[in-house]
């Protein structure tokens, strides 16, 4: 991998930290944003001992989107041209927590989808600006079809999943990738405490993401099962699926 300098939202999180372990070998250059200043110090003392070129912090609520001219504007300051731009940050509500609650179900949009789509659309119209550079957005299997146990986010990843791919239309001609991640389960902190099928690590998942960056893929399935699995999913019919009760 060629040195890169890297814009990572939500650098706390354990897929992202992975990715950037990966870059930070080849000397990459990162502007980290992230709630958790403490948590973000830590990740930051990571990558410069793993070899990054040049780290730098800025701590923001990503749910204030007033917040997020001033994200890119830092991140534009601070790293002058931007390779790859990673939007990590996410919330994961399962369904049963929120059933009888309409403002948390709108926190899961909030974080997952509008704060997502903002950060998004604001980037592309900075690597625009300059020209060139890759997105990459996490969504999620779990955006593929309204399950009854997850609806809520999953219906926000499915949000940011279409506006992802609309994206990549408009940035395709100006050599611009976008880079739409849909993970299965992985063994991370979102997921502690819950029982999931095929968990993935977060290894796995760190290399397939960086290897997608590189080939400028548009569409990753990590681990590559959930290509198959989703084909399946998406073609049951809507009476027999909702008999799976999943
Ligand atoms: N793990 C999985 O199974 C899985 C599967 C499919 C997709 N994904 C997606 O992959 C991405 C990374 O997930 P992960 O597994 O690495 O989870 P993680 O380690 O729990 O990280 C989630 C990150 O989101 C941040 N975040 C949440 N709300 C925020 C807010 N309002 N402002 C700023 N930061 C906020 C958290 O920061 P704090 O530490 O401050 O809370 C944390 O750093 C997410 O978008 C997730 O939806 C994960």
């Amino acid at each position: 991998m060629s040195t890169k300098s890297i814009v990572i939202i939500g650098a706390t999180s354990a897929i992202a930290h992975g990715v950037a372990k990966l870059y930070a070998r080849d000397h990459a250059r990162f502007a980290l944003v992230a709630r958790n200043a403490a948590n973000l110090e830590v990740v930051a003392q990571d990558l410069r001992a793993r070899g990054a070129e040049h780290v730098s912090t800025f701590i923001a609520d990503l749910k204030d989107v007033a917040r997020h001219d001033e994200i890119v504007a830092y991140a534009v300051r601070d790293l002058g041209t931007m390779d790859v731009v990673i939007l990590a940050h996410g919330l994961l509500k399962e369904q049963h927590e929120i059933d009888n609650n309409a403002d948390a179900t709108l926190d899961v949009f909030e974080v997952n989808a509008n704060s997502m789509i903002s950060l998004a659309h604001r980037f592309g119209c900075a690597l625009e600006r300059q020209g060139s550079g890759s997105l990459v957005g996490l969504s999620s299997v779990a955006g593929e079809r309204g399950r009854r146990a997850l609806y809520a986010y999953g219906a926000a990843k499915s949000a940011v999943t279409a506006f992802l791919s609309g994206m990549r239309g408009r940035y395709l001609p100006l050599g611009i990738n976008v880079l739409t991640v849909k993970p299965g389960p992985v063994d991370t902190p979102m997921t502690k405490g819950r029982t999931l099928p095929l968990m993935a690590t977060v290894d796995t998942v760190a290399k397939d993401i960086a290897n997608a960056i590189e080939k400028r893929k548009h569409v990753l399935y990590t681990p590559g099962i959930w290509r198959i699995v989703m084909v399946v999913m998406r073609a049951i019919p809507e009476g027999i699926f909702q008999r799976l009760k999943i």
